[in-house]
């Protein structure tokens, strides 16, 4: 599998956000993660359609939406209108199995990516239902809401039991960890199957984004598929 980093804007320094951007362009991020959150899916706030359109006017890179939010299905236009690339919703937003396949398919009619995200007491065969609809599975490594947390080892696991499903299906898709991540524990979650890796304060708030990112590459490449 491709090994991509997905560095979270969260992290950055909002006062200079073209800076930032252009920072983890020029540090060769692969994508870029824009977290939205709307006070009730997680106990916090972030930012909306307007930073996102701003982001994608100073960058080529794939914006990488992550919707910590309730009713991501009704702003799907505002998503593509403001250049996301792949959008990804939460299970657990209070919708049935077959409203989620509709969102995820309304998802893919605006051409953009479809992907779910597991908080982490949801196991691995919560998303088994959706894999054929989805070009990602993005698994928490930490509770969503804040970035600066302690990756959560627990769910190496899931990890392995996602990719294990999506082997099983001939299916090559991306499985992201999101929360907490550094290269040394790039290099677990890739051992359990992980290819993209969110990496927020240890990328941003790093002394060299470059170095930072390059090394959480270099450490999950080397170390993808081992614990398979
Ligand atoms: C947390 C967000 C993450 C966060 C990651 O809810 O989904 O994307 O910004 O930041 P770090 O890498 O600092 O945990
Ligand atoms: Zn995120």
């Amino acid at each position: 599998m491709k090994i991509l980093t997905s560095p979270s804007v969260l992290a950055c320094d909002f006062l200079h956000l073209e800076d930032e951007i252009r920072r983890a362009d020029a540090a060769g991020s692969d994508w870029l993660h824009c977290d939205v959150m709307d006070g009730m899916f997680v106990p916090n706030m972030s930012f909306g359609f307007d930073t996102i359109r701003a982001i994608n006017t100073v960058s080529d890179l794939p914006l990488d939406v992550h919707m910590m939010t309730c009713v991501p299905q009704n702003y799907l236009d505002a998503l593509k209108a403001a250049g996301a690339d792949i959008v990804t919703i939460h299970n657990d937003i209070g919708l049935s199995e077959e409203e989620l396949h509709e969102v995820l398919k309304n998802i893919h009619a605006r051409g953009m990516k479809a992907a779910m995200s597991l908080k982490p007491k949801f196991p691995a065969e919560t998303v088994f239902p959706f894999m054929d609809e989805l070009d990602m599975v993005l698994i928490m490594t930490v509770e969503p809401g804040f970035g600066g947390q302690k990756f959560m080892p627990d769910m190496l696991d899931k990890i392995a039991n996602v990719r294990r499903k999506a082997n099983e299906l001939g299916k090559d898709m991306d499985i992201q960890v999101d929360g907490g991540i550094n290269a040394a524990n790039a290099a677990l979650a890739a051992a359990y199957g992980a290819n993209v890796f969110v990496v927020g304060t240890a990328s941003f708030r790093a002394p060299d984004m470059k170095v930072a990112l390059d090394d959480v590459k270099k450490a999950a490449e080397e170390a993808y598929g081992k614990n398979l």
